[in-house]
């Protein structure tokens, strides 16, 4: 596979548009393709508001057993990377779709969350929001007595206008944006990488396969996160 370093400081504003298979290389599932999630769950019956009024405590169970299988993973040098970017660079944003706060184990601040997190609950009465650790037992109900209802953007959800909207205005000013692992699929964020083309961005895709948007990318690596990210930028390896 023939990858050219890229020179970060070459690029004003890098933006890392992320997607489940930038988790896969740690060992999290992805949602699609061979042994995706989708294939062994329903999201009609574990993620989607429906499901949650008609069965909160088989929702909550499956986020439950997300968050313990977390436990046993760890972030890989992809994310060690991306986050070693933004310590060396002035202006590197995450928007990720993923909800396992990998990126945030790896040393990353600078992160748009636009699915939400698994690490976070929410009343579903007063919206007060309850953060979890890892490992932490979830509780299900608030203290107001009201179930507890995953801070998650689930099938049928807008996504919150204001995470768009941040989305937005750094992909409609940044010079570079690689999408890592992701089918995009699910809209809105499977716009993204358009507005960054769009706009004149520079747009790299790295996936083992290519996918419905690969047609956009000047540049589109056919490997995985962990195989690549080093490659593009040896100088952010991590020890
Ligand atoms: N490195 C990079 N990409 C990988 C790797 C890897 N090691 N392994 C798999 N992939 C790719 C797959 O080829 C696929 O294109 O990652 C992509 C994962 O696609 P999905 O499972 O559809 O995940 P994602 O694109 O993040 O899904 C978007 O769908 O279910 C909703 O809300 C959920 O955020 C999720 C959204």
């Amino acid at each position: 596979m023939d990858i050219q370093p890229i020179t970060p400081t070459d690029y004003r504003t890098i933006v890392f548009f992320t997607g489940a298979g930038m988790s896969a290389e740690s060992g999290v599932p992805t949602y699609r393709g061979r042994g995706g999630i989708w294939a062994k769950y329903n999201w009609q019956e574990v993620a989607c508001e429906e499901a949650f009024r008609r069965n909160p405590g088989k929702v909550l169970e499956f986020h439950a057993l997300r968050r313990q299988q977390l436990t046993d993973c760890q972030p890989h040098q992809g994310h060690s990377i991306i986050g070693a970017l933004e310590n060396s660079h002035p202006d590197v944003t995450i928007i990720t779709q993923n909800i396992d706060g990998l990126h945030q184990r790896a040393g990353s601040q600078r992160i748009i969350e636009l699915h939400g997190s698994l690490w976070r609950l929410r009343c579903s009465r007063e919206g007060k929001v309850y953060h979890l650790s890892l490992g932490e037992k979830s509780p299900v109900r608030c203290q107001c007595g009201a179930w507890l209802r995953p801070d998650i953007i689930w099938f049928g959800d807008c996504l919150i206008p204001d995470v768009v909207q941040r989305a937005t205005e750094i992909v409609g000013r940044c010079d570079l944006l690689i999408a890592v692992g992701t089918s995009a699929v699910v809209w809105p964020a499977a716009g993204f990488p358009q507005l960054a083309r769009d706009q004149g961005a520079q747009c790299i895709e790295i996936n083992p396969e290519a996918t419905e948007m690969s047609f956009l990318y000047h540049v589109s690596h056919q490997g995985s996160a962990g195989e690549v990210l080093p490659a593009l930028f040896p100088d952010a390896i991590t020890a």
